[in-house]
């Protein structure tokens, strides 16, 4: 106790005499040292549990902890309805994990066939949620980083210190200490811009500029792989090139390839590019845009499994949400296509039919 309080102070009196970011990120006032830790666990600041917490903080676990104020807003939806989930932010709504199905695949609704929600996205351990770690992977596919302690706080800085996008980790404050367990990241922190905190839509957006790709490696190694085409599996974070290009920019859904560059840009198949804004339409280059892990899965969790920022089971529009009874997500291309568009995959590849 005596120990940890010493520690407390110290870090204080740096946050105070550098005037760290950690504050000024999370600076409504809200998030000052006992928004979230209590000192004594005492009557007017009080943990959750009568012998306290590890790390003092008031919620058994970090995740707990951020979901006091960031349940309902902000984008996790908890306490909403799962096919009426509110505000779909860029992150991803977590309460996609409390899905029974996600299978919207041939015969779906099968039970047999669920895809249950876990493999929703990103499971998050949580007391109060009863969110239990992943059953299926006990780390994070293709790195080492184990399910049973992943958190918030294993992606983002509780106390903001690199001052980074999104209080995410970065190498250069790089020990992250989620539920207990100490993981360094190797990968800077990525180079993107916040768009606040509404509805995403295609002139509001995070503007991604540069290593995403590489930060999600920090805990998934080269998973889908950076040494395309010799790995044989999808490229991230490699340009785009004149062909794939030209189609992400002509695309308007299946079948309308008469789209223009300067209002080509599709928040749900984003691109990496060092000029992104967050208010920008415009289309991609060949040789500044890049595919990353981001372009086809959302960082929390959605409605399609893996995370998917459509159903990657998904055969026309028309089939979305109905095997599954999941939540319907919404078709971009709704004015073009309708019920018939295909899958995502085509805005970059263009293998859809000409209606
Ligand atoms: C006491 C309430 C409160 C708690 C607890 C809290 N937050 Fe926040 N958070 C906010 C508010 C309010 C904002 C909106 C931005 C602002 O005013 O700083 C925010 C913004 C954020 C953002 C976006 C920052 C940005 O600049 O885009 C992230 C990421 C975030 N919080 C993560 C967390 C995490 C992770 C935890 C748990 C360790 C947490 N928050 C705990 C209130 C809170
Ligand atoms: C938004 C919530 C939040 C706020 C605000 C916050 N902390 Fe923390 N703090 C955490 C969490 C969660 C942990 C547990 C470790 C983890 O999950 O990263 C933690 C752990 C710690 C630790 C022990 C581990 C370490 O990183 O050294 C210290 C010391 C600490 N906090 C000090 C502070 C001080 C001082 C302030 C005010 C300047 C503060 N915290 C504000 C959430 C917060
Ligand atoms: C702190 C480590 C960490 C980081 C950073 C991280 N992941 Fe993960 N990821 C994990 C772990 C652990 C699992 C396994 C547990 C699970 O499946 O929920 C996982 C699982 C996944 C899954 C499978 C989910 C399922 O159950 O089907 C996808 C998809 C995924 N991560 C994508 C990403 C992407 C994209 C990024 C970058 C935005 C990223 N991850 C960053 C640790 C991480
Ligand atoms: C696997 C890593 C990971 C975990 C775990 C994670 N986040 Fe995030 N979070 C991200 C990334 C990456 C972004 C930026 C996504 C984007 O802009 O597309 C983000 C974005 C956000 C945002 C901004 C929302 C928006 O408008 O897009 C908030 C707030 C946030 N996270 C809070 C949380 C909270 C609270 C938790 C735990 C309940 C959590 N995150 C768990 C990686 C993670
Ligand atoms: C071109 C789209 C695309 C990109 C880019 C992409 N993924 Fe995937 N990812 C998928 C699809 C589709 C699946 C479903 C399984 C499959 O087809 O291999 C998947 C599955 C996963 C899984 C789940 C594996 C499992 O067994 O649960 C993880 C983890 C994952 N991706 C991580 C990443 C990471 C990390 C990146 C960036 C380095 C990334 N993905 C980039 C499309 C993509
Ligand atoms: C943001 C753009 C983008 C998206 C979205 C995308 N891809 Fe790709 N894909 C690429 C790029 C770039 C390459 C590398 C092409 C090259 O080097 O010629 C590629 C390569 C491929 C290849 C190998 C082609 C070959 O000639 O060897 C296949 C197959 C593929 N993608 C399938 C998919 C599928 C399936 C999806 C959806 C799950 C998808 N892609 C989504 C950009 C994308």
């Amino acid at each position: 106790m005596r120990h940890s309080a010493m520690f407390l102070g110290a870090l204080f009196v740096v946050a105070i005499s550098l005037g760290l970011p950690a504050l000024a990120f999370h600076d409504d006032g809200v998030a000052h040292c006992n928004g979230c830790h209590t000192m004594h666990n005492s009557p007017d600041n009080p943990a959750d549990s009568a012998d306290g917490n590890s790390f003092l903080l008031k919620q058994s676990t970090s995740t707990d902890m951020c979901l006091t104020c960031h349940a309902t807003r902000l984008g996790n939806s908890w306490g909403a309805a799962l096919d009426a989930p509110g505000t779909l932010v860029g992150g991803g709504n977590f309460i996609f994990l409390t899905e029974d199905n996600l299978n919207d695949g041939h015969a779906g609704s099968l039970e047999e066939n669920w895809i249950p929600g876990h493999q929703a996205g990103h499971s998050i351990i949580s007391d109060d949620r009863t969110l239990a770690p992943d059953p299926v992977n006990e780390f994070g596919p293709g790195g080492s980083y184990p399910a049973e302690n992943l958190t918030c706080t294993s992606c983002h800085d509780p106390h903001g210190q690199g001052a980074h996008f999104r209080l995410l980790y970065g190498d250069d404050f790089p020990t992250s200490k989620s539920n207990g367990y100490f993981f360094d990241y190797t990968a800077a922190a990525p180079d993107a811009v916040e768009s606040g905190f509404g509805q995403e839509t295609n002139a509001n957006h995070t503007a991604f500029r540069a290593g995403m790709s590489e930060w999600c490696g920090a805990c998934h190694g080269d998973y889908h792989n950076t040494d395309y085409p010799n790995t044989l599996k999808h490229p991230s974070g490699e340009v785009l090139g004149a062909i794939i290009a030209a189609n992400y920019n002509k695309y308007e859904g299946s079948g309308d390839y008469t789209g223009l560059k300067g209002d080509a840009y599709l928040a749900m198949v984003p691109f990496e590019d060092p000029a992104a804004a967050t208010d920008s339409t415009e289309g991609a280059t060949g040789t500044t845009s890049k595919v990353m892990c981001l372009s086809c899965h959302r960082a929390h969790a959605s409605s399609g499994p893996n995370s998917g920022r459509w159903d990657f089971n998904l055969t026309i529009w028309d089939d979305e949400g109905v095997e599954s009874g999941s939540y319907i997500i919404p078709n971009p291309y709704d004015a073009t296509a309708g019920g018939h568009q295909r899958s995502l995959c085509n805005k970059c590849h263009a293998k859809d039919p000409v209606l």
